[in-house]
């Protein structure tokens, strides 16, 4: 993308993405870079500031990151935070040391120079602080301009105003006026225009996807907001080429198959539907362990996807791209993935994870943005609301929701004691309170009485959690009226069913899903 960058260097500290995010928010583009890429992909994205990120190194540890040569030599603003502070001041031959005064969590800050990142803000705030280190002297041509009780230099600037370090973290919520101090940082100091917003990205994306698709493109379209926004942009861009295939695998909610055929027909999208049912089904005959239905439902997808591209592309000729609905923290994530081999707790299957057979080349026009930004370009580009806000679902669909083996039937109850939930959410205006929430059937039977006769049926367990990303999540405190209408609801409606009970664990130590 042509665009100026505030380039933002990552010493690998868990708030980095944070810092991206408040950039955006205000206006301006940023992109994530590791420490040490290389000059030549940052020159391609115009830098116009460098933001160096937080990090758990110390600057004497043997291996510890650098900040690059072309950061000093490019005479453009830096802003250091935390680490990036401390790598700044140590690399420019002031001294960093090991402090007794350890700081982590809210702090006092006193700014006692209001110039630069503090102009306009007030003499006491309270700042989010996360060091060991701090800074013991600065290098030449640098000047304390705020402290705090542990850190002397909890602010500095060289006097040239080209380098500003602050030793907390202006990023996290917690910091008051953090976000000023971004924006004045840009605006003041670095004297950047906003160049970031939804109207100018969706006329951007949709010109650029004009100028370089010259084939057809299909798209696995699963109805969630990232590849609706894809389908969106292609339609707006080249409706003519866009050819949008729907995987029903059987394991999707009531009737999504239909509304989301539906959903697109009013907006002008043909939807290429194929009904796979069996397929998945077969697949999963007797498949107890979640991992292994994971695995074969991931599988099948692929093969049922290649077919149906392969018989497209014998049909249209000219089918070159696949587009896909990669996001921002994907491409961070498998950057840093490259670098540390996380733990890993669920295989998670995207249809955004298939293609390497395919002979198509890759296009994703949202591999820049995070889920909010896709969110504001859906709206930009006219995608209803219903779809947008939709509740996240997982790539395996029902089949990680029905506890032990899959079949129709088990399908069968468990859309209809979902179907009833949501709807419910919907109705008492808690849908969109709520990060995600769905039922999920227990592989066990109790007793109960109905009328005059015991019964002896399937669980019920409802989940509903709060969440910013998925990362980390609460159950939702749901209202007791609530769940017992929908409860009431659930055992009166579905057939098979006679309890149902309600998922108090957050995440961890839980997972939002069961499986
Ligand atoms: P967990 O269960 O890991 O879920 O706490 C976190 C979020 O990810 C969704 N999820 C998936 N999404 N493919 C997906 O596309 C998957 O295999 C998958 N598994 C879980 C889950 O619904 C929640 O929003």
């Amino acid at each position: 993308m042509e665009r100026k960058t505030v380039v933002v260097l990552d010493f690998g500290s868990q708030y980095t993405q944070l810092i991206l995010r408040r950039v955006r928010e205000l206006g301006y583009y940023a992109e994530l870079l590791p420490y040490d890429e290389p000059l030549e992909s940052v020159q391609r994205l115009s830098p116009v500031a460098f933001i160096l990120s937080g990090g758990p190194s110390s600057v004497y540890d043997e291996n510890a990151p650098k900040i690059p040569k072309y950061v000093f030599d490019s005479n453009l603003p830096v802003l250091g935070i935390c680490y990036g502070l401390q790598a700044l001041v140590h690399q420019l031959g002031g001294k960093v040391e090991k402090s007794s005064h350890r700081e982590f969590g809210p702090a006092q800050l006193e700014v006692v120079k209001h110039v630069g990142i503090f102009e306009r803000l007030p003499n006491k705030f309270t700042v989010w602080m996360s060091h060991s280190d701090r800074v013991e002297v600065l290098p030449n041509g640098f000047e304390v301009i705020a402290k705090s009780e542990n850190s002397p230099y909890a602010a500095v600037r060289s006097s040239n105003n080209r380098y500003y370090g602050v030793q907390f973290h202006p990023e996290v919520v917690h910091t008051q006026y953090g976000k000023e101090i971004l924006k004045n940082f840009l605006s003041i100091v670095a004297n950047l225009s906003p160049n970031w917003s939804m109207t100018n990205l969706a006329h951007e994306l949709v010109e650029e996807i004009r100028r370089k698709i010259d084939g057809k493109v299909i798209l696995g379209l699963s109805g969630g907001v990232d590849s609706s926004v894809v389908a969106m942009l292609l339609h707006k861009a080249t409706p003519d080429k866009l050819i949008p295939i729907f995987v029903d695998t059987g394991l999707l909610r009531k009737n999504e198959g239909k509304e989301v055929v539906e959903q697109f027909k009013q907006v002008g999208i043909d939807i290429h539907y194929i009904d796979a049912s069996n397929r998945f089904f077969e697949a999963l005959e007797k498949i107890e362990d979640p991992e292994e239905k994971r695995k074969r439902i991931g599988h099948t997808f692929i093969d049922v996807f290649y077919e149906e591209a392969m018989k497209l592309k014998e049909q249209h000729g000219d089918i070159e791209y696949l587009a896909q609905g990669t996001l921002y923290p994907d491409i961070i994530e498998s950057k840093v993935a490259e670098r540390k081999a996380g733990a890993k707790i669920k295989t998670h299957h995207n249809v955004g994870g298939l293609p390497e057979k395919l002979p198509f080349k890759i296009i994703e026009p949202l591999r820049y943005l995070f889920k909010d930004e896709v969110r504001a370009l859906g709206k930009e580009l006219g995608l209803p609301e219903s779809i947008l806000y939709r509740h996240p679902f997982p790539g395996p669909g029902l089949a990680v929701r029905i506890i032990g083996t899959v079949t129709r039937e088990a399908v069968n109850i468990l859309q209809e004691a979902d179907a009833i939930f949501i709807e419910e959410l919907k109705k008492w205006d808690l849908y969109n309170k709520v990060w995600q929430a769905f039922a999920v059937l227990l592989p066990v039977k109790t007793v109960g009485v109905m009328g005059d006769y015991r019964t002896y049926e399937n669980v019920i367990a409802l989940r509903a959690v709060t969440s910013e990303d998925g990362m980390t999540a609460d159950w939702a405190k749901l209202p007791h009226e609530f769940l017992n209408h929908v409860a009431k609801r659930i055992v009166n409606e579905v057939r098979g069913v006679n309890r149902v009970v309600y998922d108090i664990t957050s995440k961890p130590p839980a997972t939002i899903e069961w499986e």
